[in-house]
């Protein structure tokens, strides 16, 4: 059993990821901003004979996340996988200038993520051991139109993870698990009307969420000593 904390629990994929985790035995830790959905998750759990704990969490907040770590310590004496999980994709063409967006998507897909690299690390070398769980996409391997900006933070989400496995303790272990299309509500923060057609027709093939968890499951099932670094799992149909 492992205490794994997960970000952006209230939907998609990191809702499927707690969902299965809990039901394999995980004590799991949801974190995300919509307490109404990490309630109603927790309860799911709890009803199938799970246990799980939730916190509010905005990623964005360096001290919240410190604080969403520091507290699954506090209860369970440790913390075995972090999961960065948290995500937004509002795709535009960079000459719709929507800076608002690419701010939005730097602050939760990169600085959000480092945010948890600093939450969990410390409490993984007190421990000289953990497991970091990075989300990243297809779009850390290939850039498309509309998606620079996004592709850049899923470039520097793996980038960033792969720092993080060269420059571990040897106890540490980390793997990226980048998706291809899945059905998740991360293409609801699109606003730009060309964007988001041409999103309707590249995700017109889905995997369920899932499939996304089974693959961050079978990384931290490995033994201790196995490290499984990158995992790409998309639509067999997606070219
Ligand atoms: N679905 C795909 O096709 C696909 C493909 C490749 C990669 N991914 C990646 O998979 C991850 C999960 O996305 P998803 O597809 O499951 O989309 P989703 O259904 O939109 O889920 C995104 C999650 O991130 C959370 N989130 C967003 N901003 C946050 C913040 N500031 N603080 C805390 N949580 C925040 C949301 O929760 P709240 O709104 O409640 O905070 C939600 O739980 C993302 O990193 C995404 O880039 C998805």
């Amino acid at each position: 059993m492992k205490i794994v904390l997960i970000t952006g629990a209230s939907s998609g994929i990191g809702h499927a990821t707690a969902l299965r985790l809990a039901r394999e035995g995980h004590h799991v830790v949801l974190g995300a901003r919509r307490e109404d959905r990490l309630a109603a998750l927790a309860k799911e759990i709890h009803d199938a004979g799970g246990t799980a704990d939730v916190h509010r969490l905005d990623v964005t907040d360096r001290a919240e996340v410190a604080a969403f770590a520091d507290a699954a310590v506090a209860a369970h004496g440790r913390l075995d996988v972090f999961v960065a999980n948290a995500g937004v994709m509002p795709l535009s063409r960079l000459d719709s200038l929507h800076v608002d967006e690419w701010d939005r998507m730097l602050d939760v897909n990169v600085r959000g993520l480092l945010h948890g690299i600093a939450a969990a690390l410390p409490h993984f070398r007190r421990a000289r051991a953990g497991h970091f769980v990075t989300i990243a996409s297809t779009g850390a391997y290939e850039v498309v139109p509309t998606a620079a900006v996004y592709c850049a933070t899923k470039y520097a989400a793996r980038a960033i993870t792969e720092g993080l496995r060269l420059e571990a303790d040897p106890g540490i272990r980390v793997t990226t698990v980048s998706p291809g299309v899945v059905e998740s509500e991360l293409a609801d923060t699109i606003t730009e009307p060309g964007a988001r057609e041409a999103m309707r027709t590249y995700r017109a093939v889905t995997l369920p969420p899932d499939t996304i968890a089974r693959a961050i499951s079978y990384a931290i099932g490995q033994p201790d000593g196995v490290d499984v670094n990158e995992l790409v799992v998309r639509p067999t149909a997606q070219r």
